[in-house]
């Protein structure tokens, strides 16, 4: 199976997780665009998403299905049941790391307001330690050295991801070389670097299934 082939089939085995006339949390990334054309192609009805960036705002309007913001969402008094998303590293605890597409701010509030992450991707993603994966970082544009010096003592090798800006309006730091044995500390350690929006790691609220696809088919992996 080509790695498309494998993002789509993941894709599809989201679906039977999607209620219907409910509201649907909705990622960002090539499997999760894989998903959005699955969900408007299977007709499934939903109240409305909630979608993690721009792009996938646009690509849901696209397919005619109802594109809510979270305030929007929350003063409707429903919850969001589901969110479905994809990840670029996930450990057998379900921690991931999230942002190579650069949403990772929208994804984490997404999550925040969810009620069950679902989360997509192929085999590729599955690490017994997160790292290998550099790990983003939305960094307020003033704040870029200072926090590129701090996330350096921390022993990791920040990069700027070259003429990207967030929908935010910010930079993303890609940081290499770390070897993230703690996920949910780390994070945490990470909040608290003065000048970043959001890290990439997904521990304090990390995925409540994962569903990963290989050549064998798709498994389900429960936190
Ligand atoms: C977007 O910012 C990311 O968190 C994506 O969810 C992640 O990079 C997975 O993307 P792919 O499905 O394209 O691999």
């Amino acid at each position: 199976m080509t790695a498309d082939e494998l993002k789509i089939a993941v894709a599809r085995a989201a679906l039977p997780h999607v209620i219907p006339g409910d509201l649907l949390g909705v990622g960002t990334g090539s499997t999760a665009n894989h998903f959005i054309d699955l969900l408007a192609a299977e007709k499934i009805e939903i109240a409305g998403a909630i979608a993690s960036s721009e792009a996938s705002a646009a690509r849901l309007r696209g397919h005619g299905i109802k594109v809510l913001t979270l305030d929007e969402a929350i003063a409707s008094g429903r919850r969001i049941p589901v969110y479905v998303n994809g990840a670029d590293e996930i450990d057998p605890g379900l921690n991931l790391i999230k942002g190579g597409g650069g949403a990772l701010t929208r994804e984490k509030i997404v999550a925040a307001a969810s009620d069950c992450f679902v989360c997509i991707a192929d085999s590729s993603k599955c690490v017994n330690m997160l790292g290998r994966f550099p790990l983003p970082i939305e960094v307020v544009p003033m704040a870029l050295g200072l926090v590129a010096r701090e996330l350096a003592k921390l022993g990791g090798v920040p990069k700027l991801r070259e003429g990207f800006v967030t929908d935010n309006g910010n930079l993303i730091l890609d940081v290499a070389g770390l070897k993230i044995a703690e996920p949910a500390l780390f994070e945490s350690e990470l909040d608290h670097l003065t000048g970043t929006v959001t890290n990439g790691l997904f521990a304090r609220r990390r995925a409540d299934l994962a569903l990963v696809s290989s050549a064998d088919g798709v498994r389900a992996l429960h936190a």
